[in-house]
């Protein structure tokens, strides 16, 4: 069945500009990211550092903005004082979260040192489940303070790392979570260790626990309380979601971008509740700090082993066609969410998969690029009219998800083609802007095709014909399944 929809955008219409910190990545020290991912001096492709360099060309193209380290579970019981100095005196170490071993060989100077090599920022988390508000000024300490005190002294490097983005702990209303807590007890503890971070670096910013999904039986409780305690002194509010399709139908799957909304939606809310509570201008944002699709490879279980084969799920071209739609809910949410991370990036629920022999780019990598390379400038208000039919539990899923982006004489359209039941004609029109020009790059696939060890480019971009009508309108075709980029000169 074919159908057919109208887009309306009105650069008067818009929503802030999107922050390209939405575009972030996560390497947590969880199976084979770290050990086996980024770092493995054995390898025939490793540098100096012991990088794998192979992995670094991979994630190049996917631009992460930032990227969130070293948890996840894993920080609510790790000691970062472990993870320095001279690595032969590293102690090995028993990994609360994921029942592995962790040599330590690994840690923040090496971080910092990967994220230089990959071109992304740091956004660090601190310890607050085993951990106290005294450990996480002192992690703060050996990273942006100059020379001369004695945490400070013992950095790699005379130059301070400067990270902006701290997360006051992990998900720490979860039952799985090393010292989890009630909601007041840890909004306590993240308001003192948020006041000590700001207190020795009032350049950064710091970002609270929310719930750990929407399933948590005190989402929004839990919210209410931290934000409500910490509201003077931190900058965000983290919201975290796995995708997970069970025994969903394709249809039902992708509507997943109206969960998305939904849950910005909850927040946009909260903030505001809470301003107004205070009569507030303060501006508090979501860090959508955890995002992905995961279902497949649910243990954690690393069976008290180093780089355990955990989470390494591998990704169909319907898994992209939801992160495409997580990426166009941040968009078009661009006066809430400021900061997003992918969980993660490298072989755990990841873009890219490792073994010896080299590095498989997975079908979510395409969304994320694009988005990265055409999603950046003033987020605009799109107005549809189009088909939508009911959808998991919904009365109505749009056929097309869309977002779109402003940048200097260029106008770009994002477009999440969700039927798998024929193409839809689709007329974008930009009226009173006038077009100069237009064309589109598009992926398609059916929803099982993924790229393999044996077949790693079975899903590629395509030219996309984009037709002008005329001055003010263009006209694209959009085959069943497919994410699109229109590009529009202005
Ligand atoms: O990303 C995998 C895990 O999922 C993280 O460690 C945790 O924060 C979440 O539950």
């Amino acid at each position: 069945m074919n159908s057919s929809t109208e887009i309306h955008l009105n650069l008067r219409r818009h929503n802030e500009n999107v922050d390209e910190r939405i575009y972030g990545g996560f390497l947590e020290h969880l199976g084979r990211a770290v050990y086996e991912g980024a770092y493995q001096p054995s390898h025939p492709t490793a540098d100096e550092n012991g990088f794998r360099r192979d992995v670094i060309e991979a994630l190049r193209p996917i631009g992460f903005s930032i990227m969130r380290y070293p948890g996840g579970n894993f920080v609510s019981a790790y000691d970062w004082k472990d993870g320095i100095g001279p690595k032969e005196s590293r102690p090995r170490r028993l990994d609360f979260a994921w029942r592995s071993i962790e040599t330590n060989q690994f840690g923040t100077d090496e971080f910092m040192a990967w994220c230089r090599e990959i071109g992304t920022e740091p956004m660090l988390a601190v310890n607050l489940g085993t951990g106290q508000p005294r450990g996480a000024a002192e992690l703060l300490e050996y990273c942006n303070l100059p020379r001369g005190t004695s945490w400070a002294d013992l950095r790699a490097q005379d130059e301070p790392y400067g990270v902006k983005l701290w997360c006051l702990g992990n998900e720490m209303d979860g039952p799985w979570q090393a010292g989890q807590r009630p909601a007041k007890d840890y909004a306590s503890s993240a308001l003192q260790a948020s006041r000590l971070m700001k207190g020795l670096d009032p350049t950064i910013e710091t970002i609270v626990c929310g719930s750990s999904g929407r399933g948590m039986p005190d989402y929004m409780d839990w919210d209410l309380q931290v934000l409500d305690t910490c509201f003077s002194s931190v900058d965000y509010i983290s919201a975290h979601r796995y995708t997970q399709k069970g025994k969903m139908s394709t249809w039902d799957y992708l509507a997943e971008g109206l969960e998305i909304d939904r849950i910005i939606q909850d927040y946009r809310s909260l903030i505001g509740y809470v301003r107004a509570k205070y009569k507030s201008d303060k501006q508090i944002h979501l860090s959508f700090d955890e995002w992905n699709v995961w279902y497949r490879e649910m243990s954690g279980d690393g069976d008290w082993k180093e780089a355990p084969h955990l989470l390494e799920e591998v990704y169909n071209w319907e898994d992209a066609l939801i992160a495409a739609q997580y990426l166009s809910s941040f968009v078009r949410n661009s006066d809430v969410v400021k900061v997003a991370c992918l969980a993660q990036a490298v072989n755990v629920i990841a873009p890219v998969l490792t073994r010896e022999e080299g590095v498989l780019t997975q079908s979510i990598a395409h969304p994320l690029s694009l988005f990265r390379g055409y999603g950046v400038g003033t987020s605009l208000q799109a107005v549809t009219l189009q088909d939508s039919s009911p959808g998991r539990g919904f009365a109505s899923v749009p056929h097309v998800d869309v977002c779109a982006v402003a940048a200097s004489g260029q106008v770009n359209v994002f477009l999440t083609h969700r039927s798998d039941h024929g193409s839809t004609k689709t007329v974008i029109d930009l009226r009173p802007c006038t077009i100069s020009g237009a064309k589109g790059i598009c992926v398609a696939e059916a929803a099982d095709t993924a790229n393999t060890w044996e077949t790693p480019n079975a899903i590629s971009q395509r030219e996309l014909a984009v037709q002008v009508l005329d001055s003010h309108k263009v006209e694209l075709t959009l085959p069943p399944l497919a994410f699109a980029v229109v590009q529009l000169a202005i």
